[in-house]
């Protein structure tokens, strides 16, 4: 029998595709962000909802558990579920962000003289005799210079790469969203690692995808996984960072490359390579896009290694056929890449000036890396030594977003593992659900080394104090 009282809160679950417990916890996280639900706001209980919704308790159960995971909603014992608190700068009670460690940024040392070399370079492209023909529409793939610069930038990684297949998009973003309307039109599942970039999360949910997450160990996504998932539910696509995986750090070896790529091969697995930090470390891996090329759809963002303002990344398709395709996505999600921070881009990839930032950005990067490494426990800290964030695993006493928020209202923001996390596409129950009771914390975001050592100080004091706090269970 239902429950005759109507619950505060009912979503409208009807469009939605996947797993219904997904849809609930993206229904819930859609309303805190619209403000229909309202931070502390007490959600209905499991039961109320299940009623009125017609569905399992299990399920609400589950989507109030991804929903918990992702930072979205606290339980009180005997109290029962109420809205968390918006995260950084949402909030006018909290505290403001002192050190905002949250995002993935590229720390802007004074040696890659980003702002000088900025004025300098406007300044010579907005005298240009051809200023009017750069001011107005473009192809949709980037101009004929612009994508021979990104086949000059991608060689090292792609040696060979000719222009025909390279695409310039207007981002990550925008390349991301382009790829999956294209592989997966009219909605479908992709896998990922089991956790993986949350703008890859929000642009599948915008375009009916579900993603679905592999198992993982320190080189990344597991072969096995890969393949016993491809066996069991035909996805239309593998989504997978194989160099410095955001949020884990994992960056797969040639022997691992080897086998995801023998896998992809022998179920012609349509892959997404985000390479979006490819180019950071000093020896970069060969990527997939280099061992089954025929597969794989390449992105590499400047986001990383120059800055992300700049808002230019490049596409490289698997032949010159499928980069029409791309073409005509990128065309409809954004007309082009913006002319203008290509023409940037282009300029400085000719004349060395994107080699110099990033080899600026790359000693930074290191040096930031040692610090942490000093500083954070090293047995439970996951890095690259060039990446510009690290994975700080908790233990399972301290639940990581309950940990990120006390952070948080001393001032400090980074970023707990349920943020990151992507369903199981396991169907047993393998898949470790204590992996993401972990932080990423983003180094390059800090101003400088002083103040990130201020800042890594006082997690590493915070994280002691909690194991002070914690009861001894014998
Ligand atoms: C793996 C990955 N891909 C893509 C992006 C987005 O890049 P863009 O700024 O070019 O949209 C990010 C940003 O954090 C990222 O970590």
């Amino acid at each position: 029998m239902k429950s005759s009282a109507a619950p505060s809160w009912l979503p409208d679950l009807e469009r939605s595709g996947g797993p219904i417990y997904l849809s609930l916890a993206d229904a819930l996280g859609a309303a805190v962000t619209s403000g229909a639900l309202k931070p502390g706001e007490r959600l209905p209980t499991h039961r109320a909802l299940a009623s009125a919704l017609d569905l399992d308790l299990t399920t609400v159960t589950r989507a109030y558990g991804e929903a918990r995971r992702r930072g979205l909603i606290d339980a009180a014992a005997g109290r029962g579920t109420f809205v968390r608190p918006p995260p950084k700068g949402q909030d006018d009670r909290r505290p403001a962000v002192e050190v905002d460690l949250s995002m993935n940024l590229p720390p802007h040392p004074p040696a890659a003289e980003i702002s000088a070399r900025l004025s300098q370079t406007m300044a010579a492209i907005l005298r240009r005799p051809d200023l009017p023909q750069l001011l107005s529409y473009h192809p949709s793939a980037g101009s004929a210079d612009d994508r021979s610069a990104g086949a000059e930038w991608l060689s090292p990684l792609l040696p060979g790469l000719t222009a025909a297949r390279v695409l310039v998009a207007g981002g990550g973003q925008a390349a991301l969203m382009s790829l999956l309307t294209t592989l997966v039109p009219g909605g479908g599942t992709i896998l990922t690692e089991a956790m993986t970039y949350p703008g890859l999360r929000a642009a599948a949910s915008q375009a009916g995808i579900v993603p679905l997450g592999l198992d993982m160990d320190a080189e990344g996504l597991l072969p096995d996984a890969l393949d016993e998932a491809c066996a069991r539910l035909k996805p239309a696509a593998l989504y997978t960072i194989p160099t410095i995986q955001n949020p884990t750090t994992a960056t797969m070896s040639p022997a691992r490359r080897a086998a995801v790529a023998e896998v992809i091969r022998r179920h012609r697995l349509p892959v997404i390579e985000d390479d979006a930090y490819g180019l950071l470390p000093d020896q970069p891996p060969a990527p997939l896009a280099t061992l089954v090329p025929e597969h794989v759809w390449y992105v590499a963002t400047l986001s990383k290694c120059l800055f992300p303002a700049l808002r230019v990344a490049y596409v490289v398709a698997p032949d010159q056929r499928r980069a029409t395709r791309a073409q005509a996505a990128l065309r409809a999600t954004v007309q082009m890449p913006p002319p203008l921070s290509a023409a940037v881009a282009t300029r400085w990839i000719g004349d060395g000036t994107a080699h110099e930032i990033v080899t600026a950005i790359r000693r930074e990067a290191r040096a930031r890396q040692d610090l942490a490494r000093r500083l954070l426990p090293p047995d439970v800290l996951d890095a690259h030594p060039e990446g510009h964030h690290v994975w700080l695993r908790l233990s399972p006493t301290c639940d990581a977003a309950t940990f990120a928020d006390r952070i948080r209202r001393s001032g400090l923001a980074v970023v707990p593992g349920g943020a990151f996390a992507v369903a199981p596409a396991a169907a047993s129950a393998t898949h470790d659900r204590r992996a993401d009771n972990a932080l990423r914390i983003s180094l390059g975001a800090a101003r400088n080394l002083d103040t990130l050592d201020g800042a890594l100080t006082r997690i590493a004091a915070a994280m002691d104090e909690d194991q002070e706090t914690t009861p001894e269970i014998v």
